[in-house]
């Protein structure tokens, strides 16, 4: 497998994430001078080069550094338009390629497609020493992430094969692995003895948009839940992994996975935003979740009997992931009743600012030991830290470090727990929008309440 890769073909380049989110990450990398190989943008959409071209450059005025970055992303790009399905449309892209022999090929289209390119692919020569990036949902279930994952490895070696997941390339995500191995006093601290819940909320305020019908095939679990919070679970829970290396970190969350416990009813709440029935490309009798909030456990010696509780919703109250870690109380309250206590709480702020806070008692001043919880919060206001996730993850996949993507017994892992839980019949209630969901995500959340994030971290 070759250290560097020498053009990057991007599937599904007429399409919403390659807006939003790839060609602002590429004209950075193109401006810092990160990105110098070939960009060739494939889809169905018989454009001219041209055409796509105006398409990136509209795609980084409004999602980027602002349209001058676009500049020097604009020499690197090629454009081939054809039907998947159509041999023709390899042997362009063979053309395009231009004698390049190692390239990475982003897969940013639906999972129905994905056999059908890997085989175009190979039969056009093109999959030989090349990489593979392919995109969020890998499948809908176990079953089908499993034929996916045995069509993509007769064409590639799992070596090749970058499962992405943009939550891992977020800076304050990263930080939660960081934080937790780079300080001392956490891990006598970090287990069963001492922690009482781990809770994570993900809210957006904003529904499905014109995503309806992407949606209705997939809901907030598949969304979500499968991956950007099972990562996030399992960061906060693995075991120090013996290095920083791809599969010590992987085989860690796998782990983690095994060990999460088979969830039942009570254990599992799926809501729907009134007026989601509305939305296009949605059923008018869809039973579709928008929001999902679960409480699992991790059968292992140093979870055993923690609840960890997890939300994530459309149309919710706040844009907002928060991560909190409630300490147990002290064993003993040497100050009474009068001197009544209130748990720590570490908590990370991911989403949309970022910061750390650490809520600890501190006495009030005068004569009675009486105090307060004190907020020690740090709150990053560096860019750096918001920065588009996608210029890390490809960047990475172009050296090929696959430490940020997963790897196939993970994926396989994941949803197998989300599998058990779509098994599981579970009523769906309905939610009012801008609400923190539906009140049965409150009778199974943490005792005392869902710590509702506010406004600044
Ligand atoms: C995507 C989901 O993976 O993550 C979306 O498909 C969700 O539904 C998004 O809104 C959230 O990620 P971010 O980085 O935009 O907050």
């Amino acid at each position: 497998m070759p250290d560097k890769v020498d053009a990057l073909v991007l599937f599904g380049a007429t399409g919403d994430l390659a807006y939003k989110k790839l060609f602002p990450a590429l004209a950075t990398m193109a401006h810092q001078g990160k990105l110098t190989i070939p960009v060739i943008g494939i889809a169905s959409d018989k454009w001219t080069c041209e055409r796509f071209r105006e398409r990136i450059e509209k795609s980084v005025a409004e999602n980027g550094d602002g349209p001058d970055s676009a500049a020097s992303l604009m020499s690197l790009i090629r454009y081939v338009g054809g039907d998947y399905r159509d041999a023709a449309t390899f042997t362009k892209l063979r053309q395009a390629l231009d004698g390049a022999v190692h390239a990475l090929h982003y897969l940013a289209i639906p999972p129905s497609l994905f056999a059908t390119v890997a085989a175009g692919l190979q039969n056009s020569n093109c999959a030989e020493g090349a990489r593979v990036i392919v995109e969020k949902p890998f499948g809908r279930d176990l079953h089908s992430a499993r034929q996916l994952n045995a069509e993509l490895r007769k064409v590639f070696p799992e070596s090749a094969i970058f499962r992405i997941d943009h939550y891992l390339g977020k800076e304050p995500v990263q930080n939660l692995l960081y934080f937790r191995f780079a300080n001392a006093f956490l891990e006598p601290v970090w287990n069963r003895q001492y922690i009482q819940s781990i809770e994570i909320t993900m809210g957006e305020t904003f529904g499905v948009g014109s995503r309806g019908k992407f949606y209705e095939e997939v809901g907030a679990l598949r969304d979500v839940v499968q991956n950007h919070l099972l990562q996030i679970v399992a960061l906060l829970t693995i075991e120090p992994p013996s290095h920083h290396t791809v599969d010590a970190l992987r085989s860690e969350k796998l782990k983690i996975f095994n060990a999460i416990a088979p969830l039942d009813r009570s254990a599992i709440v799926r809501g729907q935003y009134a007026g989601y029935r509305d939305e296009t490309g949605v059923n008018s009798q869809s039973q579709v979740e928008t929001f999902a909030a679960l409480r699992l456990y991790i059968d292992s010696w140093r979870w055993a009997g923690v609840p960890v509780y997890i939300r994530a919703g459309k149309r919710l109250h706040k844009t907002v992931t928060e991560v909190t870690v409630k300490f147990k109380l002290p064993p003993h309250n040497i100050f009474g009743a009068a001197g009544a206590l209130s748990n720590n709480e570490l908590c990370f702020r991911l989403n949309p600012d970022v910061g750390i806070s650490l809520i600890a008692q501190a006495k009030l001043p005068g004569t009675d030991m009486i105090g307060e919880a004190l907020n020690l919060t740090v709150q990053h206001e560096d860019f750096a830290y918001t920065a588009n996730p996608y210029i890390r993850l490809l960047q990475d996949a172009m050296k090929g470090d696959q430490t940020l993507f997963a790897r196939e017994d993970g994926i396989e892992a994941a949803w197998e727990i989300v599998d058990q839980i779509l098994r599981t019949q579970t009523d769906l209630e309905s939610y009012a929008p801008a609400s923190w969901g539906p009140p049965g995500a409150d009778a199974l959340g943490p005792a005392g309440g869902w710590k509702n994030p506010s406004a600044r971290a």
